[in-house]
């Protein structure tokens, strides 16, 4: 594991101390690292409606294209489960749209981390290319 890979864990635990889970009471802290090397972070954030619920993944990567940022290199993601946490459905596809095929580090309540490419967690991913391929020329 790279030395900046222990470092993106360390600030994702961090950002599960902050996570507003009163529901469900499962805890995920997100560290989302941009080509430059900064660091987002996120956490889950519960609303009493339950489907508005946010990921800690996708509050990371909303903060990151708010502020500018288009280019990154990984995401990790951690929890109190002793098990590694994948990404939802919903999580899988925002990342590959705005972030694109990036290293996502699965963390396990021990703090140790497992690789994964994002393609290989989402294949045959949907996206802008399909879109872009039916959509008719227009004149502006
Ligand atoms: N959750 C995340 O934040 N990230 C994941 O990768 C999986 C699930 C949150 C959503 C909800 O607040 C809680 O975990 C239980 O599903």
């Amino acid at each position: 594991m790279r030395v900046q890979y222990e470092e993106l864990i360390k600030v994702a635990q961090s950002a599960k101390r902050r996570a507003y889970a009163p529901y469900s009471k499962f805890r995920v802290g997100a560290a989302l690292l941009t080509s430059s090397g900064q660091i987002y972070s996120g956490c889950n954030i519960e609303i009493s409606t339950y489907a508005l619920t946010l990921c800690a993944e996708r509050t990371a990567i909303f903060k990151a294209v708010s502020e500018g940022e288009k280019k990154f290199k990984a995401i990790a993601v951690v929890s109190d489960d002793p098990q590694y946490i994948p990404p939802c459905g919903a999580c899988r596809q925002v990342l590959m749209d705005l972030a694109g095929n990036i290293d996502f580090i699965m963390v396990n309540g021990k703090g140790a981390g497992k690789v994964v490419k994002l393609a290989k967690l989402l294949p045959y991913a949907f996206g802008k290319k399909n879109l872009l391929r039916t959509r008719k020329k227009r004149k502006s």
